[in-house]
């Protein structure tokens, strides 16, 4: 634990850099990166967002304690996905993985994941506590979507999902290596919402590609801001492998891979402006390559295609190689992609569209949030305000590691007081 706080006190000092280097050195993209900042305060989530999902999540755990199928079992309930690799927005889904405990990964059959589901979907029915319930039970990984009648969070309930759990703290251990990531994550995944490509179910792009087209463009930067992942992974998981992970082990091992990535990079100090303008400008030709290159975190460059896998457009799942994360992309919807992106590129090139914040605006954001942020005043003084928004304080950092909230119930004691609910703090 202790090391991850101090990178992220190195962390603070690079982006301090950043920020100081990029008000001196504001140039043509001035006013993008003031507009960034603004739209990234009405975006992220503060504090009171936080509690309220692990509020959420409490009253779930709550609804699973009368359970009858759980009787016996060691259930804890883990979040996972954006919420808990720091990506989530303010209005983001989230992902709730019900782990059997002492049950290594994949132990449990797909018709005993899809009959506690059933279950529990019957006790969110019977307490009240969900609207809009839906239960998915030939998904990839079965499903039950609800949303959360007191709290209006939308969860996604899955069973000893470890897999996905591993991905995000991959995922967050990241996000901490440089802020920037975050912010950029954040603010293409608006962009994508506002110009419609970030739908799984119409055929775009869902949340996890786009995180990983961020990805790419971060590795491919020059100094990259992020490593390969493999440079990561390394020694902690093969493909093979991932059945049998030790969740300690990966940790351990992909905790010391990016301290040794920090300790001995070049710092790449692009504004986050610059950073985006570069995005769309290295993705308008998605639409061309995709038919003969993949995108590959992995190794952190194009991959050929080479027969096997065919799809609109691939983006390999690191943490998976053979899935296509952007396996929902249909063809007509690449071009949507593919226009989306060079427009973003054009607009930006047009120095008439980057000193106007109503048109930056209005390419970057939903209609809703684009109103909100017309009537506001535009910050002129945005070096205080970017440390306030962006700079997290330890206490805020430690917080984050009580995610996981717990419930241990043994058989012999299913007579007293059904165990009282307590957060676990996770043992880095
Ligand atoms: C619930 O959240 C959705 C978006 O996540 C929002 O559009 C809606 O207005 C909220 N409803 C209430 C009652 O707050
Ligand atoms: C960061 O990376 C971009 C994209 O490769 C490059 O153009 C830029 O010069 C780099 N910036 C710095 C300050 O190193």
């Amino acid at each position: 634990m202790l090391f991850v706080i101090s990178w992220h006190l190195c962390n603070l000092a690079d982006s301090m850099a950043v920020y100081h280097s990029s008000s001196t050195n504001n140039d043509r993209v001035g006013v993008l990166e003031i507009c960034l900042k603004d739209i990234l305060i009405e975006i992220k989530p503060v504090e009171s967002h936080r509690v309220e999902r692990i509020n959420a999540i409490r009253q779930l755990e709550e609804c699973l304690r009368g359970l009858l199928v759980f009787r016996g079992v060691v259930v804890s309930l883990k979040p996972f996905g954006s919420f808990v690799s720091n990506l989530y927005t303010k209005w983001g889904d989230l992902d709730v993985s019900v782990q059997i405990d002492n049950t290594p990964p994949n132990s449990i059959s797909r018709n005993t994941k899809r009959y506690y589901l059933k279950n529990i979907l019957h006790a969110l029915r019977r307490t009240g506590l969900a609207r809009n319930t839906q239960y998915i039970p030939n998904a990839r990984v079965p499903l039950l979507k609800y949303i959360s009648r007191h709290h209006n969070i939308s969860f996604d309930v899955s069973i000893n999902n470890h897999f996905g759990v591993m991905k995000s703290s991959i995922l967050k251990w990241l996000s901490e290596i440089d802020d920037r990531f975050r912010d950029m994550v954040l603010v293409t995944k608006e962009w994508a919402k506002a110009q419609n490509i970030n739908d799984a179910k119409s055929g775009t792009l869902n949340s996890y590609s786009l995180c990983l087209l961020v990805i790419f463009h971060f590795q491919t930067c020059d100094p990259p801001i992020l490593p390969p992942l493999r440079v990561i992974c390394e020694g902690s998981i093969s493909n093979q492998e991932w059945s049998s992970f030790s969740e300690r082990h990966v940790e351990d091992v992909c905790s010391a891979n990016i301290q040794r990535f920090r300790s001995r990079r070049r710092v790449n100090k692009s504004s986050l402006a610059q950073l985006l303008v570069s995005f769309f400008d290295k993705l308008s030709g998605i639409g061309n390559s995709a038919s003969e290159y993949s995108i590959s975190t992995f190794e952190g460059r194009l991959e050929s295609i080479t027969g096997g896998l065919r799809s609109p457009l691939i983006i390999e799942d690191p943490f998976e190689r053979s899935e296509n994360a952007a396996r929902t992309v249909r063809v007509l919807e690449l071009h949507k992609i593919s226009n989306a992106f060079r427009d973003a590129h054009d607009k930006l090139s047009s120095s008439l569209v980057l000193s106007d914040r109503d048109s930056l605006i209005f390419l970057l954001t939903r209609p809703i949030l684009a109103s909100r942020l017309r009537d506001q005043q535009p910050v002129t003084n945005y070096n205080t305000r970017s440390q306030h928004s962006n700079f997290a304080t330890i206490g805020v950092l430690e917080r984050q590691f009580e995610n996981t909230v717990r419930l241990d119930r043994m058989h012999s004691q299913a007579s007293t007081s059904v165990a009282s609910i307590r957060p676990t703090y996770r043992n880095f």
